[in-house]
């Protein structure tokens, strides 16, 4: 099933693939939220855009979100102001809440009809254990000076011991959103779609961008890409994982409720409704995981499913889709300079779930990057930041998750035998000494790849969910012919002719 936002939006555009040579000010590569409101910020000043987007503009991460344009990222606060500091914090929440304006003032100024409306967003616990943290959040965010309550009154369909609440928060429609940012440059902005950028090289007076056919020339380059595919220098690889999280909209038929919900510990709950059509929806979602790591329908869809069923016995499942997000290991998106050693090539990653406001704040930190004028909140983003990482639990958690990929996975593998792998399934055989990731389609036609990840080289593991090969390191993703679907991996799987 596709996302809510891709089947509800009707697309009126078809961008070309690039091909031949192109110069422009700025090659952006990405056409998600991030990369097109870029484009947006640029074109608008003057500057020749470019956008070169691997697939369908708003076609992955934006079109799988929740769509909630909301400052209030988890429980984040309490330890912004631990770790770095209350001016630190202050300026993370401004920063965010800026960008709800401009979003707003954005829509408002280009009449853009994106289904925007302002909602309480709340994060609240029915454990007793995790009271405390929404309390010490409420006082956290209350010494940044910013308005939040803590209130046990919220419009869902069960009773919560506390929640935090932050007024005056959003929701939309991202797609028509995006596209409604896209009718405002497709006069000025050349943008191409089904294009990949395979690599980026500098030159005398700027960048080239490689394209599978041709190449754009640009003094400046901004990577909108979800995950940057260059490896090196900037090794984001080392300092971002993604995780995968699932999403259904159900029709409850039940009148429901006002305001974005997100539950303050695990397992991740998350809740909004959405008027679609004429009829009201209610988006649930939640079952996280790392990417890469094992998971079944029971415990992604199913765990959604059964809260549903649990609240609205009568509920009926409209859509089913799931998404991926970058996660930073200090929780702070990575937004500036890619590297110093490649001035004028900009990134924006690392936006953990909160990719609404956290894309306009890099748009608008990347276009005064390079209209050389000061941004008063970049330093708290600031993407080669080197300040030490204090969340070593997730750090040892990614080490050892990469060294068992790539280390024990191959002295020690457990492989399948051919016939234990069922119909509409996969999994890793040995034939002859090699390792063979194997799908076998419903009808039994095999389809067989080479299941070490064209990143950096870790073994794949079989998602029997979206029947897809996915890698533990650092996310990418491939389906089951092999082809590449999420970055930072560009290559597709290597093919092999098993017949
Ligand atoms: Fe980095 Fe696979 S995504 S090795």
């Amino acid at each position: 099933m596709q996302s809510l936002w891709i089947d509800t939006f009707k697309k009126t555009y078809k961008f070309p693939k690039f091909s031949g040579a192109s110069q422009y000010d700025v090659c952006i590569v990405g056409g998600g939220i991030f990369g097109i409101s870029c484009a947006y910020y640029l074109t608008k000043l003057g500057f020749q855009v470019t956008v070169l987007e691997k697939d369908e503009i708003a076609s992955k991460t934006t079109g799988h979100t929740t769509a909630k344009i909301t400052s209030q990222h988890g429980l984040l606060y309490h330890y912004l102001i631990e770790q770095f500091g209350i001016p630190f914090a202050r300026a993370y929440l401004e920063a965010n809440e800026k960008a709800i304006e401009a979003i707003k003032e954005i829509i408002d100024t280009e009449h853009i009809s994106c289904d925007f409306s302002y909602q309480n967003s709340f994060i609240y616990t029915t454990k007793p254990e995790e009271l405390q943290n929404i309390h010490d959040e409420v006082s956290a965010v209350q010494s940044l000076n910013f308005t939040c309550e803590f209130t046990t009154k919220v419009g869902l369909p069960f009773e919560v011991l506390g929640s935090c609440v932050f007024k005056h928060q959003a929701q939309f429609h991202p797609l028509k959103y995006v596209y409604g940012l896209v009718d405002c440059i497709a006069d000025n902005c050349d943008i191409f779609t089904h294009t990949t950028v395979t690599d980026i090289r500098q030159t005398n007076d700027g960048y080239v961008c490689y394209t599978e056919e041709g190449e754009v020339h640009a003094k400046y380059v901004v990577l909108a890409c979800h995950y940057p595919f260059l490896k090196v220098p900037g090794f984001y690889f080392l300092k971002m994982y993604q995780a995968s999280s699932y999403l259904i909209a159900v029709d409850t038929k039940k009148t429901l409720f006002d305001g974005m919900y997100l539950t303050a510990g695990e397992p991740t709950l998350s809740f909004r409704t959405a008027r679609i059509n004429g009829k009201e929806l209610l988006l649930i979602g939640g079952a996280d995981h790392k990417t890469g790591t094992y998971c079944n329908y029971e415990a992604s869809y199913g765990v959604l499913e059964q809260v549903a069923k649990t609240y609205y016995p009568e509920s009926e499942v409209l859509y089913r889709w799931n998404t991926r997000d970058c996660i930073t290991l200090d929780k702070i998106p990575y937004i500036g300079i890619y590297s110093h050693y490649m001035p004028n090539l900009y990134v924006g990653t690392g936006f953990q779930k909160w990719g609404m406001t956290s894309s306009n704040v890099a748009a608008n930190i990347v276009t005064d990057m390079i209209c050389k004028k000061e941004n008063p909140y970049a330093f708290v983003f600031s993407a080669t930041r080197m300040q030490p990482i204090k969340n070593r639990g997730e750090v040892k958690n990614m080490v050892v998750q990469s060294a068992k990929s790539i280390v024990l996975d191959k002295l020690n593998p457990s492989y399948l035998s051919f016939d234990e792998i069922a119909l509409n399934s996969g999994g890793i055989v040995q034939i002859n000494g090699e390792k063979v990731g194997i799908f076998k389609d419903s009808q039994g036609k095999i389809f067989a790849v080479k299941p070490v990840c064209t990143h950096l080289g870790c073994l794949l593991s079989w998602n029997d969910v979206d029947k897809t090969w996915d890698c533990p390191c650092h996310g990418s993703r491939f389906d089951f012919k092999g082809k590449n679907l999420y970055d930072p991996a560009i290559e597709n799987l290597q093919v092999y002719d098993i017949h």
